[in-house]
């Protein structure tokens, strides 16, 4: 499974991708805005870090402004990816960015429908978001298991990625279910790392180690 950052914060993303090479970033208007710079440099300089797909989100509500700010945004880097939200004129706008050499990731999706007709729409990433989901009392990480065997079944090309994740959890179980990507929030891609005893271990071999060392002088 490829893992993806969710955030706009090009500090976080450079260090992250200092640890392990991140598989591409994910970004929309509500994380630019918690980084409150310019979006279209930001988006430059995210692209200079990271070798994979960076989803850019338009904020028009209609096809033809769609492809508009996804043809200005995919000036910017061959790997920048266009995210147009689960609607009619969000997947006419699919159909068109595709046709014209640009990837789309499909974004808002919260049913398998959905992830079929965005399918059938030509898009190359399809973003179920899971912690929503969650958040109204349904579970989010099922979502995953009914969108795999569609396109298991229909041979879709489109990747899943798992969005909205809110938890290590979250990564785990989509993991288990076979999405192809999952974008993670800085926090939980730093919560991946940690385990108890890993850092039990750790201390106890320095320990060992120091008291090994006092031994050899008072010989
Ligand atoms: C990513 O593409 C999505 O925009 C993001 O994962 C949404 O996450 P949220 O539900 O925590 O805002």
């Amino acid at each position: 499974m490829k893992i993806f950052l969710d955030t706009a914060s090009v500090e976080d993303i450079k260090t992250a991708n200092d640890i392990i090479p991140l598989d591409g970033v994910t970004t929309n208007p509500t994380l630019i805005m918690k980084e409150g710079r310019d979006y279209v440099q930001t988006l430059k300089e995210i692209t200079k870090i990271v070798n994979g797909p960076i989803s850019a989100e338009p904020v028009s509500l209609d096809a033809k402004g769609m492809v508009k700010e996804g043809k200005e945004f995919a000036k910017i880097h061959k790997n920048i990816v266009i995210k147009v939200p689960m609607t009619p004129e969000g997947m006419k706008a699919c159909r068109l960015l595709t046709k014209s050499g640009i990837k789309v990731n499909t974004t808002l999706v919260f049913s398998a429908n959905q992830a079929l007709l965005a399918a059938k729409a030509g898009t190359y990433l399809t973003s179920p978001f899971l912690g929503r989901l969650d958040d109204i009392g349904e579970k989010g990480t099922e979502l995953i298991r009914e969108i795999r065997q569609i396109y298991d079944n229909y041979r879709f090309k489109s990747q899943i990625l798992a969005a909205s994740i809110r938890s290590t959890d979250h990564v785990l179980e989509v993991a288990m279910m076979g999405a192809d990507i999952a974008t993670v929030p800085y926090k939980v891609y730093r919560q991946m790392f940690k385990h108890p005893l890993t850092d039990k271990g750790i201390k106890q071999f320095l320990d060992d180690w120091n008291k090994l060392q006092k031994e050899l002088k008072k010989k």
